[in-house]
């Protein structure tokens, strides 16, 4: 017997439980503010905000650019779009790539829906997100070929009714999985979802008439759910990690819900893991009943109930399925999984070059639900310096420098494994702290319940809450300005904010529009502690937003839900929305059509819509090659808003990229180009 089940979770981050119990209302608390911020709210007091957010805190200490050869937005802003296709402007193409189900390895199955687990793993995978082009020369991260190379990218998470024949006819939505029995799952389905999970590593080229296609190549690798990783950093072997598969606390199975990315200065890739907590479950309980679970579990979301696909049900009971139950079960650690959740939450570092390295967790960027991953550029003989946003409601912004300086020659995965964490302190002065989460620092003591530095990085929320961090509308990418330094994130939204939890950076009560901020390091020093931001805009409709400039947005940029977001060399800033499928083309927010990429020029503040992407999708992931004159993005979950009665009746409202005759919709990569060859967005 076969039976639907519809999971109590199906994921939404907008619907997830607030995990931060934390009364660390850092600013909420200045009182005189609010009156201010309601105002701001409204729209009404144009010039408050412009005194406050476009002061020039910043450009004072930001170099004035060379006029620019060509303008940065060179290009005609395009309409909303509802249509289920990519839309970009005038004089520029498209073309679909590397959709889920491409063979890339090994036997080179081709895609059909009846794919097995194992030939999942040969294919790309599914829910494209974070992506880089790694210029085939090896040298650079950005410099060196632009017509072949390794592009690498996420695999975020799936859509099982879009990948098993045994879901069609059945009434399922877009997180249902179906069950054998009352509590079983069949293996291979389960195996097939965690391929289709982690990151691809795919030679690609570009053709004579312009085209892009794979190259075979023994070096292109699937990472999945299910490929042996190190853990490294000052986590590596202590008592967190220690489980049944790795009893010294050194290794681990997979990378999860790989959401954006990073590149290192010497040329490797990171994959961030974000949603990781929703396919585990904890069923612990105490004397009374009560769930009774460690705060490296609690403190993340790790639930009592059911696991995000159920992959601990898999019928053949294989302990690479198991370890989702980290229930406490044998008579100590090393006998279960009950630490199976901690060896999840981090930066994993992959060598794209190198089909045999072993993917790395690196413990000292922390552990929290990381959106990606951004570095300032290297500087010989200066320690390296990145940012990761936690992506959820009410939690932070970090940045780690490391503890050695980096030399070019030398440059590797070593300093990631040594440094110090921070979190960030926005004040409502336009001011802005990085609070060091050292032990033994900042009240980071015994006294206070944390006992080593392992213990304050496995529990780097519990830390940054002690500390009195910020809490953001759910910080997504982060994205650095080549010249002058000045690092941005977007934050996406924030339902759950109450009207006297506002402050100066995240500004609005029950926002459903998001933001983004920009900040720049106190004298352009990136390794100091202190910092000053600005609001770089309000997005939202035309009538509840703030541009830099302090206008509205208008038909030609109105947007909301920043998320991905990529500076390129020129310094176009290039903004995705992710609008959630949940409310998207509905209300309110049908007024912004479909998930869109836009453009912007950092000066003048100015933003143009620069792309419309099909029904149900997110657009994620953006990179050019070196020239700028092919640029890759991503199109994420396109369908994902068909109904369960619809999905029933086989009416699925994206056949995209396929179009008509495909089954189903599939995430894909597209290369954008301009018709006369020029640099994207000039
Ligand atoms: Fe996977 Fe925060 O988006
Ligand atoms: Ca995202
Ligand atoms: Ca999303
Ligand atoms: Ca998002």
């Amino acid at each position: 017997m076969t039976k639907n089940i519809n999971r109590s979770r199906p994921f939404d981050p907008n619907h997830e439980p607030d995990c931060n119990p934390s009364q660390n209302n850092s600013l909420s608390a200045i009182i005189g503010k609010k009156m201010q911020r309601r105002q701001v709210l409204k729209g009404s007091v144009a010039l408050a905000i412009t005194s406050m957010f476009a002061s020039p805190i910043l450009s004072a200490i930001r170099p004035r650019m060379a006029k620019a050869q060509n303008p940065l937005l060179g290009f005609k802003a395009i309409p909303i779009s509802e249509a289920d296709t990519i839309i970009v402007p005038e004089g520029y193409k498209a073309q679909v790539i590397l959709p889920w189900g491409e063979p890339i390895a090994g036997d080179y199955p081709d895609y059909r829906l009846e794919n097995t687990g194992a030939e999942q793993g040969m294919q790309i995978g599914s829910h494209h997100d974070g992506m880089h082009f790694f210029p085939i020369d090896g040298n650079s991260p950005y410099e060196g070929s632009s017509e072949e190379g390794f592009l690498v990218m996420n695999h975020e998470y799936i859509e099982p009714r879009y990948m098993h024949t045994s879901a069609q006819g059945k009434a399922l939505t877009r997180g249902d999985v179906t069950m054998i029995g009352e509590n079983r799952r069949d293996s291979d389905e389960v195996l097939k979802e965690m391929n289709a999970h982690g990151v691809s590593i795919v030679h690609i080229r570009k053709q004579r008439n312009g085209s892009w296609a794979v190259v075979k190549d023994s070096r292109n690798r699937r990472i999945t759910g299910l490929t042996p990783m190190e853990i490294n950093g000052p986590v590596r072997g202590t008592d967190f990690v220690k489980t049944l598969y790795s009893k010294d606390g050194t290794a681990t199975r997979g990378t999860l819900n790989n959401c954006a990315h990073g590149v290192t200065p010497w040329n490797t890739y990171l994959a961030a893991e974000e949603n990781w907590h929703g396919y585990f479950r904890n069923g612990d309980v105490d004397n009374q009943g009560n769930p009774n679970l460690p705060r490296e579990h609690s403190r993340y979301g790790v639930s009592t109930g059911d696991t995000r696909y159920g992959w601990e049900l898999a019928a053949n009971g294989n302990d690479e399925y198991i370890r989702f139950d980290a229930s406490t079960k044998g008579n100590n650690a090393i006998e279960d999984y009950r630490n199976e959740p901690n060896t999840f939450g981090w930066v994993v570092e992959i060598d794209p070059f190198n089909p045999n390295h072993t993917p790395q967790k690196r413990t000292a960027l922390g552990r929290f639900r990381h959106e990606g991953i951004v570095f300032h550029p290297a500087v010989e003989g200066q320690p390296i310096v990145c940012y990761s946003g936690d992506d959820a409601r009410f939690e932070y912004i970090y940045k780690y420098v490391s503890a050695q300086p980096y030399f070019a020659q030398t440059a590797g995965g070593h300093l990631l494994d040594n440094g110090t964490l921070y979190v960030a302190r926005f004040n409502e002065d336009g001011s802005g702290d990085w609070i060091a989460l050292v032990f033994g620092q900042n009240g980071l003591t015994r006294e206070n319940g944390f006992n080593s530095q392992a213990d304050v990085l496995v529990n780097t929320r519990t830390a940054a809450d002690f500390v009195g961090a910020t809490k953001m509308d759910r910080p997504e990418w982060g994205a650095i300005d080549p010249q002058t330094g000045e690092v941005y994130f977007t934050l996406t939204n924030n339902t759950s904010r109450e009207a006297d939890q506002v402050d100066t950076v995240n500004p609005r009560a029950s926002n459903r529009w998001g933001q983004i901020v920009r900040w720049q390091e106190q004298n352009n020093n990136p390794s100091g502690n202190a910092f000053k931001w600005e609001m770089f805009v309000l997005a939202g409709p035309e009538d509840d937003s703030q541009t830099l400039k302090g206008d509205f947005l208008d038909i030609e940029n109105q947007f909301c839900n920043p998320d991905g977001l990529w500076i390129d060399a020129e310094r176009r800033i290039w903004i995705q929305t992710d609008m959630s499928e949940s409310v998207i083309n509905t209300g309110d927010f049908a007024q912004f059509g479909n998930n869109m990429m836009l453009a912007a020029d950092p000066e003048t503040g100015a933003i143009r819509r620069f792309l419309t992407g099909p029904v149900g999708q997110e657009i994620t992931g953006v990179i050019t090659t070196p020239d700028r004159r092919t640029m890759f993005i991503n199109v994420q979950h396109p369908g994902a808003t068909s109904t369960k009665e619809d999905f029933a009746q086989g009416k699925i409202n994206s056949r995209w990229p396929d179009g008509n005759g495909s089954p189903y919709p599939r995430s894909a990569t597209v290369v954008i180009t301009k018709e006369d060859g020029g640099i994207i967005g000039s």
